[in-house]
């Protein structure tokens, strides 16, 4: 999705713009741009990567500026409609993420008061708005626009003329970046982890002024104190530390991440959650993506460790759902914190009465304002569109806010937070495959087509393995409930669509095997990846990945891995830009 910084301060704001940017583009974007305000506003855009931007451009004096990575939503990726965007002076510039609903019925409006149109952009209509609100005071001029616009909002307006950049949010993020005698503003923290850690992140219906040494912020027309919060995140986290892919250096860092997710709750004393009545009878689980693979693998821990009833539902669909049938908690996982829909679903599950709690990794995102609890993950900055790590994270803390509430008997319940801390040293050992696993990856690389199968709590996790395929490698992938296969995507088996079978050593191990002999007797070559030591597998499969042996209700974490392994090597043998994809964005802020 798009992303939006801007800089105010004693340094030239050029190459700040610039890197500030080029940290954004692990969003996804088709164009970019940047304007300085100095002796009058420069605008220089177009629909290429920063760094061909960068290259093009004169020096530019200024300490002043904002700028921008566009992912088309209204008109195609060009010049004219990159951001940032000017009013008919030249002298208001404007970048802007989110989408203007009315904005045609504005456009109409305004070119009927003279206003010239030079984009096919949801965006100009703001910058030709403030235009006609503005006389002499920028922030009165961007607040009569917003109360214009309907839709969602993160933006910076700058005017030639003017000491200060104006900002305001609304539905779409927004963040400060706090220096000394220099200020930063951007859609998403990695983007200014190079200049400050110190942030304060801006509400719905704020509007503030920023200069080099201040920021002040008003909603309804009162002054409003926003808090300052320190980032534990490192700029180095965000960069690639010597690997080809982020994606790579993330599946990677996940022995850490699981260790620093269960020390952030191993110590408490309390369930991690606080639940209504302090009872937990029903939960509802909401996500997207590869964050509902995380709500499906927690309705089944919930279920098997509980025994109490829980809802995974996808937070696009639950919006639509003409009764909001809710339960007195609700759980929305989202590594980001910025998902539109899972955000959409959450505030709905609040209005009905629920207690909403988030599982997030990113502090101070949207998600986290609007839960009445957060669970943060400690995964880290995660740069590469495919969710790795962040899912792992999401994992470990739904096994253990299910493990705090557990009704296992106590014997029981160690065994099982013990194993739990051994997942690192699991994750380590899969690591140690890996090439083994490129090999895997490689001849799957192949194919166009692909099936996956799991039973269980591996349904989750062939769900999880065949999306990434599709997503990074596009190789068009299915996921199947093994038992499912045979009620009609058996019409597709071939020895042209490889069968990737999750073999877990539980309850469903004996069912799998079954489904695998159905499908090598249709002629599909199956790739099984099975516990260690498991040689009846590796006898029926025409090749095995071995995985370390843990307990069933952990299983998905090693298998995991293995999936975003396959998966990577895939894409990298078919030269995919696996951080990258294609038309794909890492945060979804459009519903
Ligand atoms: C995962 O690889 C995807 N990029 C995508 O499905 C993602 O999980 C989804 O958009 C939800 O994002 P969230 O966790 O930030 O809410």
């Amino acid at each position: 999705m798009c992303g939006i910084v801007g800089y105010i301060g004693k340094r030239q704001a050029q190459p700040i713009l610039l890197n500030s940017l080029a940290r954004l583009e692990y969003r996804g974007y088709d164009s970019c741009g940047i304007a300085l305000a100095s002796s009058g506003v420069a605008v220089y855009k177009d629909a290429v990567r920063v760094a061909e931007l960068a290259k093009s451009l004169p020096h530019l004096e200024g300490t002043v500026g904002i700028g921008h990575t566009r992912w088309a939503t209204h008109g195609a990726p060009c010049q004219k409609n990159a951001h940032p965007h000017t009013d008919c002076t030249g002298k208001i510039a404007v970048v802007h993420n989110g989408v203007i609903t009315n904005y045609q019925q504005l456009t109409n409006q305004l070119t009927k008061e003279g206003h010239k149109f030079l984009s096919e952009t949801d965006t100009e209509v703001i910058a030709h708005l403030v235009e006609k609100y503005y006389s002499g005071n920028l922030v009165d001029a961007v607040e009569n626009a917003i109360r214009d616009i309907e839709g969602s909002y993160a933006v910076i307006v700058l005017a030639e003329d003017k000491p200060g950049i104006v900002v305001a949010r609304k539905d779409s993020p927004l963040v400060l970046g706090i220096g000394d005698r220099e200020n930063f503003i951007a859609s998403d923290v990695p983007a200014i982890l190079d200049y400050t850690n110190r942030v304060m992140y801006l509400e719905d219906g704020d509007v503030g002024v920023v200069t080099p040494d201040s920021v002040s912020i008003r909603r309804d027309g009162k002054e409003v104190v926003r808090e300052t919060q320190k980032i534990l995140w490192s700029s180095e986290e965000a960069k690639k530390g010597g690997y080809e892919h982020f994606m790579l250096k993330e599946i990677h860092e996940q022995p850490r991440v699981i260790r620093d997710t269960i020390s952030e709750y191993v110590l408490a004393t309390e369930p991690v959650l606080a639940v209504p009545d302090g009872r937990l009878d029903s939960v509802l689980l909401l996500a997207c993506g590869t964050s509902y693979h995380a709500a499906l693998v927690g309705k089944y821990v919930f279920e098997e460790l509980l025994g109490i009833p829980v809802r995974a539902e996808l937070a696009s669909e639950f919006n639509y759902f003409r009764n909001c049938l809710t339960t007195p908690l609700s759980i929305a996982i989202t590594q980001s914190g910025e998902t539109a829909d899972t955000l959409k679903a959450m505030k709905r599950l609040k209005e009905a009465g629920s207690r909403v709690a988030a599982i997030t990794n990113v502090v101070g995102s949207t998600a986290s304002r609007i839960a009445h609890q957060t669970i943060y993950t400690r995964a880290g900055p995660e740069m590469s569109v495919a969710a790795t790590k962040s899912f792992i994270a999401q994992l470990v803390a739904l096994y253990w806010l299910a493990l705090s509430f557990s009704r296992l008997d106590a014997r029981t319940a160690l065994e099982l937070k013990m194993k739990l801390r051994q997942l690192p040293e699991k994750v380590i050992e899969v690591l140690d495959n890996e090439s083994r696993i490129a090999e895997h990856a490689e001849f799957l690389a192949k194919y166009e087509d692909a099936f996956y199968i799991g039973r269980g709590i591996n349904y989750a996790i062939a769900m999880e393995g065949a999306l990434k395929l599709k997503e990074i490698a596009y190789i068009h992938s299915e996921a199947y409930a093994a038992g499912e296969l045979k009620h009609g995507p058996f019409a597709l088996l071939s020895k042209d669509t490889p069968v990737i079978a999750i073999v877990a050593d539980d309850s469903t191990r004996e069912a799998v095997l079954t489904n695998i002999k159905e499908i090598k007797a249709r002629g599909s070559p199956v790739l099984a990846v099975a516990a260690e030591g498991d040689e009846a597998i590796t006898e029926l499969a025409d090749f095995t990945i071995s995985v370390p042996d843990t307990d069933p209700v952990l299983s998905p974490i090693v298998n995991t891995v293995v999936m975003q392994l396959l998966a990577y090597y895939a894409a990298r043998k078919r030269k995919c830009p696996v951080d990258f994809p294609r038309n794909l964005a890492k945060c979804v802020t459009v519903e």
